[in-house]
């Protein structure tokens, strides 16, 4: 048998990881492409062909672009900018303290799967088990289990666009169809649940949500949800609901969870973790709810996947929910303000339109039609030192956007548009 190392038209260099400083600091893109894979190269034969299905995020090629410049301000980074509340630091430390370092139970830590059960019955007002709960590697492995273990050739799955870069890859690597459904700016990207319906086929196996949303910040009505997830599970097709910023609501409203607007868990999947909440992504803590059934398929999954999440950063996680909600409305009450003032800025730019954001940390102004928003991006990057992120880093739908991110500080937003706006009045469209 000839070896695939015999059979390379050009010597196997075994992946290794590039070293980004910047990008490790930056948790959404922490992840370093090796720098010796192209996926796209057809001749590159020892890789599965489902790593094709994976591409370098648009996210990280402005990052490593600005990473190679002085004094950028970053309006890029999609994670909070605020330390892990204290008494989350001390039960880390305390249980690193206490030996409690060995693995846990498969589906998770008792005392967090008692904790996320506990916490999303009450705050839901729906009874959920701790075998209603799987404990993940972040919201991320949660996203991989539920999409990997039901994705196959011949089903499809639904998808807003824009829409965060995580769920077409994995359906596309293992063999199922993507079928987006775009958002649209003067609609302050809502996605219609008639749409959503109409476009319910025969192979249609599930529906994507995640609201707030990343890259909008668009918080989807109670009626939308409970439309799409009504006729979802009539249809027999499935929603994976991404809630990881379910926390982060900047209006006063209820957060109309997939969980409250179902009559039973068949037919949904809830993802959330603590990394946008409590500020610690790099913990990696999450978890996925679902009926008791489905938890127990994904855990046999799981553990061939990652085995279990983090033991300490589990006992972090069960401070974080028992601890109360204190500090979370402290950066709650940060992102409101810059929420406001970044609306402010944002009409004040020239040649930028926008609506009005109600969760997570994100706005995504268009440009005029036809702009080629990537183009405008770096240029902008290279002539003023903002790095903000193109729209087609977040599907086709949008190559005219931009997704500004407020995780930064008020003096970043600040004087980061102190050089957008002259900058942008002197392009012409
Ligand atoms: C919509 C969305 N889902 C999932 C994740 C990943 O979350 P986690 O850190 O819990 O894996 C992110 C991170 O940026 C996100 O924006």
């Amino acid at each position: 048998m000839t070896t695939s190392r015999e059979g390379a038209s050009r010597p196997l260099r075994p992946g290794r990881p590039t070293r980004d400083r910047s990008a490790e600091q930056r948790g959404e893109l922490a992840v370093a492409y090796p720098d010796d894979i192209d996926p796209d190269d057809e001749r590159e034969p020892v890789w599965s062909p489902s790593i094709r299905a994976l591409p370098i995020p648009g996210i990280r090629k402005m990052v490593n672009m600005a990473a190679e410049m002085d004094d950028v301000i970053h309006l890029s980074i999609g994670q909070p900018d605020f330390p892990m509340p204290e008494h989350v630091v001390e039960a880390h430390i305390q249980a690193l303290r206490d030996g409690k370092t060995g693995y846990t139970m498969d589906a998770g830590l008792p005392q967090m799967l008692e904790a996320v059960a506990e916490y999303y019955s009450h705050r839901y007002d729906r009874p959920l088990e701790p075998e209603n709960v799987l404990i993940t590697t972040g919201a991320t492995e949660a996203m991989y289990l539920a999409i990997a273990a039901t994705a196959a050739p011949g089903r499809q799955f639904l998808i807003p666009d824009p829409t965060f870069p995580l769920y077409a890859p994995l359906i596309r690597m293992n063999g199922a169809e993507v079928k987006p459904i775009p958002t649209r700016a003067e609609h302050g990207h809502q996605i219609d649940p008639q749409e959503v319906i109409d476009n319910i086929g025969m192979r249609t196996f599930g529906i994507i949500l995640n609201s707030p949303s990343n890259p909008t910040g668009t918080v989807y009505p109670r009626e939308t949800i409970e439309a799409i997830v009504q006729e979802a599970a009539y249809r027999g097709v499935y929603v994976f609901s991404d809630e990881v910023y379910d926390h982060l609501l900047l209006d006063e409203m209820e957060y109309p969870s997939v969980l409250r607007c179902t009559s039973d868990l068949d037919h949904v999947m809830a993802v959330s973790s603590l990394s946008k909440t409590f500020s610690m992504a790099g913990l990696r803590i999450g978890w996925l709810i679902s009926s008791q059934g489905a938890i127990k398929k994904l855990q046999r999954f799981h553990i061939f996947t990652t085995t279990v999440a983090n033991t300490p950063a589990q006992w972090a996680g069960v401070a974080a929910l028992k601890g109360g909600m204190a500090c979370v409305d402290e950066m709650l009450e940060a992102y409101r303000q810059r929420r406001d003032r970044i609306v402010e800025l944002v009409s004040k730019t020239p040649h930028l339109t926008s609506y009005r954001p109600q969760g997570a940390f994100y706005i995504f102004p268009s440009l005029p039609p036809n702009t080629d928003a990537t183009n405008l991006a770096t240029r902008m990057l290279k002539e003023t030192g903002v790095c903000v992120v193109p729209g087609d880093a977040f599907g086709d739908s949008c190559p005219n956007s931009l997704r500004i991110s407020y995780a930064a500080s008020m003096d970043d937003i600040e004087r980061a548009f102190e050089r957008i706006i002259p900058w942008m009045e002197k392009q012409g469209f």
